[in-house]
């Protein structure tokens, strides 16, 4: 089979990369996706960084080996940790990473809140200033991954971590792939008129302005 014909493959730690998926469909509906969530070893954020580095590079290893023409790490932790290794890795294929989306986030409004695993906030540096602040939300991660979207537990999660930033914060970064998915209960808890920005679109931007290229 050409290489061009082969699926491009699709990775998260578990289902946070669905809402990845969602905007490459959207960005390229003739294109075959193939999708893998580590739900297994899920979640990744409190791991330490070699580790997430090894599952995730034992699981593009074995979508390699099957076929497929590009890679997305539809993972803001793996991309964080294990990036640079997959790309030197698989080097005849696109490697397209996904990063927190802080920069059209800073670029529009003054307080920004970061929310991310663990492992992505050490590893991305944040410079944490009054006007970005990094807030590590590992149970957001578990919620999601239980289909938990709405339940009173998450409300009161929400309301614990979120609660005090509600009226001093005018945007969030969702910097996990599974955040999305909790966005009304994001909004819920901040109270309204916050601005929500994801990687989503980018990286599906990103994915397709590297496969054109390699025709
Ligand atoms: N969905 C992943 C991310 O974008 C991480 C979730 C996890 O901790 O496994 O960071």
């Amino acid at each position: 089979m050409e290489r061009t014909e082969l699926p491009v493959a699709v990775f998260d730690s578990g289902l946070g990369g669905i809402s990845v998926l969602r905007a490459l469909v959207r960005r390229m509906p003739g294109e075959d996706f193939l999708y893998f969530g580590d739900s297994a070893n899920a979640p990744y954020g409190v791991r330490p960084a070699a580790e997430v580095r090894e599952l995730t590079q034992s699981v593009i290893a074995r979508l390699y080996a099957r076929g497929i023409k590009a890679a997305v790490i539809a993972c803001n932790t793996a991309t964080s940790a294990a990036i640079g290794t997959l790309r030197a890795a698989f080097s005849d294929i696109p490697v397209i990473g996904i990063e927190p989306a802080l920069k059209p986030a800073a670029a529009q409004h003054r307080h920004v809140l970061v929310l991310a695993t663990p492992l992505t906030l050490r590893e991305e540096k944040f410079a944490a200033s009054a006007e970005i602040l990094p807030l590590p939300c590992p149970e957001l991660v578990e919620f999601v991954e239980r289909g938990e979207l709405d339940s009173p537990a998450l409300t009161a999660y929400l309301a614990r971590q979120l609660g005090p930033y509600a009226g001093h914060v005018d945007a969030v970064v969702l910097g996990c792939t599974h955040f999305p998915f909790a966005r009304r209960a994001i909004r819920a808890a901040l109270g309204g008129g916050v601005a929500l920005y994801d990687g989503s679109d980018g990286t599906a931007r990103e994915t397709q302005r590297q496969l054109v290229r390699r025709g």
